[in-house]
């Protein structure tokens, strides 16, 4: 059984600033060291199949194309074409259920598609497992680690044990599913700033995850998914100015008749009313919120004020209508 050392892996100053998670410096960290790249790109290897050699220019670090799990009459993935390119961090995100596990299980070649394909690094996984599963380190939902020691130890802390073991052979992707499900604080920061450092060595790293918080702070690009189904790919800042960037929570003492007139107001996105709190989308215009006190305010006194940043389910709640828990 592996335990690793606790060496600092060392945060290089080469990311920037803007997208590195703040955390303590004692939340650093217990990885292994990573190793020195053999292609420093972080593309894909020179070995790669001849045809794909040949043809492309940058082979996808994963590739979807046109993907479908049934589990009976369930469409558990339905329909998916998705690209991942090298060096990046690309977060799947979606509700309970969506299909975030089914989809990674189809790219390690844990389980096998109804229909479609999958490409890592320009090998078919179901062809060339063998292949796949040198390129790849895979940190499944569930970290089972069987070990006696190892069982008293925090979900965090076996949770970065399952990503140092995944490591060991060093490969050039990562998929991570749900890494920081029901990890602390600490080890969320650590496992992020692991994750970032990851990146800084060329490596891709696929992730799953239900925090939108956690993807803006990671993802160079997110896929949202519903029902199996791709709803969005994007990256963090263009999802966040597309679906709002802030969202204005407001609770009056009887119910507002003001709707009408904050919706015309510039920079207002979307304004929806439950009883007597409204709840008000903008696009992040800091100056906007003493405009709408105001208006709500004529009705009578305002009881709550909560202004945030938009969550997973205010986008999804945009997208598909729905809310994405419960
Ligand atoms: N082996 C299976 N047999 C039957 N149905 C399955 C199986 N595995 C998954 N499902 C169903 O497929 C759908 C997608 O499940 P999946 O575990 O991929 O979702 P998820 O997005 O990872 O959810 P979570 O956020 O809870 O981890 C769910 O409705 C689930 O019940
Ligand atoms: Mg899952």
């Amino acid at each position: 059984m592996y335990l690793p050392t606790l060496p600092r892996t060392g945060s290089s100053a080469t990311t920037p600033r803007s997208r590195r998670p703040i955390r303590p410096l004692h939340a650093l960290t217990s990885y292994p060291p990573l190793r020195p790249e053999r292609n420093s790109t972080g593309n894909a290897p020179a070995s790669l199949p001849s045809h794909r050699r040949r043809t492309r220019r940058t082979v996808p670090a994963v590739e979807m194309i046109d993907l479908c799990k049934h589990f009976g009459t369930l469409r558990a993935v339905d329909h998916l074409s998705l690209c991942v390119e090298p060096g990046e961090i690309f977060g799947l995100l979606g509700p309970n259920g969506s299909g975030k596990t089914t989809i990674i299980n189809m790219l390690s070649g844990l389980s096998v598609p109804t229909s479609g394909q999958v490409h890592v690094l320009g090998y078919d996984v179901r062809r060339n497992a063998r292949q796949v599963r040198h390129l790849l380190g895979a940190v499944p939902q569930e970290t089972a680690l069987k070990d006696a020691r190892v069982n008293t130890f925090s979900g965090g802390m076996k949770r970065r044990l399952a990503i140092g073991r995944a490591l060991l052979h060093n490969p050039q992707l990562m998929y991570l599913d749900e890494p920081t499900l029901g990890v602390d604080v600490q080890a969320r920061w650590a496992i992020w700033d692991y994750l970032l450092t990851l990146r800084e060595q060329g490596k891709t790293v696929l992730l799953t995850t239900n925090y939108l918080e956690e993807a803006q702070a990671l993802c160079d690009r997110l896929a949202i998914l519903d029902h199996g189904q791709l709803i969005a790919v994007d990256t963090p800042a263009h999802l966040r100015q597309v679906y709002g960037a802030r969202v204005i929570e407001l609770e009056t003492s009887t119910m507002s008749m003001a709707i009408k007139e904050l919706r015309k107001v510039a920079g207002v996105k979307e304004v929806r009313q439950k009883g007597v709190r409204l709840k008000i989308t903008t696009e992040g215009t800091d100056n906007l919120l003493p405009r709408l006190i105001n208006i709500v305010s004529r009705d009578g006194p305002l009881r709550d004020i909560t202004v945030r940043e938009p969550t997973l389910d205010d986008i999804f709640l945009r997208l598909t209508g729905t809310s994405l828990r419960d």
